[in-house]
């Protein structure tokens, strides 16, 4: 079965009661409503926070992911933080490859590539972002551009590891920025996605495969945007830090 994921991504916010007020928030919205057996609710903290949304989630259906991981399994990396020191805590999934990362941390799709199998070995599942900038969008190269990020990372995967990844299509422009792509340009490049995956592995994994998009998700528009064929859910930056708004995106999946 196909999932629908609904993901907040918090990036570097929050303080630790404000974290716990909307872990508490989205796990008791979860709790007291029928949620549909595909849809997953995923809460990705600061790595300080993971042990806490891990222990305050334990019971809940909400699941927890960590931002990045390490391309390493362990050793002398100062700073790194291993999928599978993840995975201990209870973590489930990782975003990798997200336009911050690739930006201010000039992380390679080589790189990305290592970290994804990283995480898969310690049985995380990958929140694989792709997405294009405001000039190439303009220019339309946007999925020539797409086409590459998954071309030099995530094809180079063996199609037994793709049940464990997602892919969400987060345009960079339309990130933090209040400016959301359109439903029909979100389900146009998700359609392409899913196209490009059917090519290079099977029409069936490809048909399995959920595809989020993100960037400047917010419950007015989340509605519209998930009734898109193609589009399976969302990551979610800004409008993960409230839990009402959080959980009003996740209403739009019920
Ligand atoms: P945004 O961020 O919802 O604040 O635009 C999305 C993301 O970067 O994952």
């Amino acid at each position: 079965m196909k999932k629908r994921i609904v993901a907040g991504n918090w990036k570097m916010n929050l303080n630790k009661e404000e974290a716990t007020t909307v872990l508490q928030g989205v796990a008791s919205y979860v709790a007291s409503n029928n949620m549909p057996a595909d849809v997953e609710v995923v809460i990705c903290p600061p790595y300080p926070y993971l042990s806490l949304a891990c222990e305050l989630l334990k019971d809940s259906d909400v699941k927890v992911g960590a931002q990045n991981c390490s391309h390493e399994a362990k050793g002398a990396f100062t700073g790194e933080v291993s999928a599978s020191m993840l995975a201990d805590l209870g973590v489930t999934h990782v975003i990798l490859g997200h336009s911050e990362r690739r930006k201010y941390f000039k992380e390679s799709d080589a790189l990305i590539l290592k970290k994804t199998r990283a995480a898969m070995s310690a049985g995380l599942n990958v929140i694989f972002c792709v997405g294009e900038d405001l000039h190439t969008r303009e220019d339309e190269g946007q999925y020539l551009f797409v086409k590459n990020q998954l071309k030099d990372s995530v094809f180079m995967l063996s199609s037994s590891d793709l049940a464990s990844l997602v892919v969400a299509y987060e345009p960079i422009w339309a990130i933090g920025t209040g400016k959301t792509a359109s439903p029909e340009q979100a389900n146009e490049m998700h359609y392409y996605i899913r196209d490009q995956f059917a090519e290079n592995f099977d029409q069936p994994t490809a048909d399995k495969l959920t595809i989020l998009y993100g960037g400047s998700c917010k419950p007015a528009n989340a509605t519209d945007l998930f009734a898109q064929a193609n589009v399976d859910g969302g990551l979610i930056g800004g409008a993960s830090l409230k839990a009402e708004d959080f959980t009003g995106i996740i209403a739009a999946t019920l």
